[in-house]
């Protein structure tokens, strides 16, 4: 008999085993085995063949990083401070969010700097690809395109044009033909994904990854490409709002939470300069239920809008959702409010909402989230020149976080000109030209919006 030829891979994390498995030991992932073919291990090596001899590390010379500007500043940011030479970067995100675009629009920016730029497309043809550049505008300088699924090929080209830049669009469409799983399988992206790395690396080329996201929220085989590359970014946003947050999860020539803001419209993406002012157009005023929140992402204060509604349940178990943050901490924040502050939130559905698409987590946002909540429970709208921040702790005590300066001059930028901050950070700020009002706990914070 003929040997099983077949492999299961976890589809979270690439966990290989010989045979089917419940649950995944790596990563606790239930029912995410498929079975693939063995793949067959072929003599050539794979990349480029780059013969070299150990070095003693007193003889390397330490060089800065080398550090191209992709003409799109907020790329620039989330990328640390410009294109790193060499270096492996992942563009993952839902099909149709504007992965594409947005590197394409990059591509632009660097050939008209003179430099050269090589766009492999497994997904769209030249003309496809010609038609969207035309949206995009004037390329000056020459861009080279190929439409190509085939890893042994591209090496091939990339060999022969030597560009600087290369993009890969898609990941899932490339195929190494001695792997015989179909493309986008976690055995061919993983061998897909080593193989451009040594090319990266070995010729000292940066290497710009496209990934689909599964339906998941993951690339597919995440984490095994996450752990390969430099730098993962996230392209993400609502389908129903026009912006777009580009957000670095993983980068090793930068810090992770940057996030650059884009609006795309019909020529392409625009950086969103001010996305507080983007965050707070349409924003009712003077409605109860809807505050201001000077949050942070990376090192930007964004000004966003949170809003509740908050009424009578119908059922025994009263209905709660949050969109744009997180729900287990609203239901938090309901039960402190419910127990520190006598707020009968038992029998009341609730609906937490940031408004925009925005997604935050951060503590900071829980002051807002519960004075929403109090505003709407009360049917008392807040002043509407009126911003917040704060955490909320469990016994309803109002504590201080990070960045507290940042955010009150943000506040006081965009035209707010009361901010109820914690009192321990109050103490701290220097009088910005905006009132500051220090509250310490839940019960100072109701005493305000009575009046
Ligand atoms: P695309 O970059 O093809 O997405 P991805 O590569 O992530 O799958 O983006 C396609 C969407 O963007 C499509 O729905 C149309 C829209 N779009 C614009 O609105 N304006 C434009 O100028 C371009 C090029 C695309
Ligand atoms: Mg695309």
């Amino acid at each position: 008999m003929a040997k099983n030829k077949t492999v299961f891979f976890c589809k979270e994390c690439g966990f290989e085993s010989a045979k089917w498995l419940g649950q995944c030991p790596g990563c606790k992932a239930w029912d995410s085995f498929t079975e693939e073919p063995v793949l067959k291990k072929s003599n050539k090596p794979a990349g480029i063949k780059v013969t070299r001899e150990p070095e003693l590390l007193s003889n390397i010379k330490a060089e800065a990083e080398l550090r191209l500007c992709s003409g799109i500043e907020e790329l620039d940011r989330v990328l640390g401070g410009g294109i790193v030479k060499g270096s492996l970067v992942l563009v993952g995100g839902d099909p149709g969010i504007g992965k594409s675009t947005l590197l394409l629009q990059m591509c632009r920016e660097i050939v008209n700097k003179s430099r050269k730029v090589l766009y492999i497309s497994g997904e769209e043809s030249l003309s496809q690809i010609k038609m969207r550049a035309e949206r995009l505008g004037v390329f000056h300088g020459e861009l080279l395109l190929l439409c190509e699924t085939n890893l042994e090929l591209i090496e091939d080209a990339i060999g022969k044009h030597s560009p600087e830049i290369v993009i890969i669009d898609s990941i899932q469409t490339m195929f190494k033909e001695e792997v015989s799983s179909s493309p986008g399988s976690v055995s061919q992206v993983r061998e897909a994904t080593s193989t451009l790395m040594q090319i990266a690396k070995g010729i000292g080329i940066t290497i710009f990854i496209i990934g689909h996201v599964t339906k998941e929220g993951v690339v597919a085989g995440p984490r095994v490409l996450e752990h390969m590359v430099d730098t993962v970014l996230y392209f993400e946003g609502d389908n129903y709002a026009s912006y777009r947050v580009l957000r670095a999860v993983k980068n090793r020539f930068g810090s992770t939470n940057e996030i650059g803001v884009f609006e795309m419209q019909g020529t392409g993406l625009v950086e969103v300069k001010n996305p507080s002012e983007f965050m707070l157009k349409g924003r009712p005023e003077g409605e109860p239920g809807s505050v201001v929140a000077a949050s942070i992402e990376g090192t930007r204060p964004i000004l966003v809008e949170v809003q509740a509604l908050i009424c009578r349940t119908n059922f025994n178990m009263p209905r709660r959702t949050a969109a744009g943050t997180d729900y287990n901490r609203v239901n938090l924040l309901m039960a402190v409010l419910e127990k520190r502050a006598g707020v009968q939130l038992s029998d009341c559905d609730a609906y937490v909402n940031v408004a925009g698409g925005m997604r935050i987590t951060e503590p900071a946002l829980d002051l807002a989230v519960t004075t929403a909540i109090l505003s709407s429970y009360k049917n008392i709208a807040l002043d509407n020149k009126t911003v917040l921040f704060g955490e909320v702790g469990l016994t309803g005590e109002i504590r201080a976080v990070n960045m507290a300066e940042h955010r009150v001059t943000e506040a006081a930028k965009m035209g707010f000109e009361v901010c109820i901050l914690p009192q321990a950070n109050k103490e701290h700020i220097k009088a910005p030209g905006i009132k500051l009002i220090g509250v310490r706990n839940i019960q100072e914070v109701m005493a305000l919006l009575r009046k």
